[in-house]
């Protein structure tokens, strides 16, 4: 059984990550889509509701999990036995500080894989910032985003 985690903030959750988790969970047994408990970053949506947009939003996909972790990533992979690191690649921008944390998380567990897939292009400049971002300026983000998603930004800055 080939489990893989997508771990990352998800605040809020864009298209762009569900193209990453959706193509995931067809290479593997199983994905977790663990997001990142960080209290010292000041995050739009709690964890809990990162958690529920993310279950509403996955709840077409058998084989996955929603799950949040706190610490090292590399210390989550071995506690719930996960085989690769997934993480969705957008632009050359992202690789230097997808290349530095890939290396450290080998040096801290060399059994422990990453494993980079390119973004679809139509998503390739999407950020949950820039979403925040867009929707607080009334700038439209449908297509980037789940309606749900739209739906809770609408709510949060009612
Ligand atoms: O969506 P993000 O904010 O780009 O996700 C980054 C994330 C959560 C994948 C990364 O910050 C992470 O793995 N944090 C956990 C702490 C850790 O293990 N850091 C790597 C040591 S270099």
């Amino acid at each position: 059984m080939k489990t893989a985690v997508c771990p990352g903030s998800f605040d809020p959750v864009t298209n762009g990550h569900l193209d990453i988790i959706k193509r995931t969970s067809k290479m593997m047994d199983k994905v977790i889509v663990a997001v990142l408990y960080n209290p010292s970053k000041n995050p739009l949506f709690s964890v809990e509701e990162r958690i529920t947009l993310l279950r509403e939003v996955t709840k077409d996909i058998p084989n996955i999990e929603i799950d949040c972790f706190s610490g090292l990533l590399v210390d989550y992979v071995k506690e719930k036995r996960i085989n690769a690191i997934v993480k969705g690649l957008r632009a050359v921008s992202d690789f230097e500080y997808e290349f530095q944390m890939a290396l450290m998380n080998k040096k801290l567990n060399p059994e422990v894989e990453t494993i980079f897939m390119m973004t679809s292009s139509e998503f390739s400049y999407l950020s949950s910032s820039i979403i925040k971002e867009t929707f607080k300026f009334k700038g439209c983000i449908d297509g980037l985003v789940p309606d749900k998603v739209k739906k809770a930004l609408e709510k949060k800055y009612e």
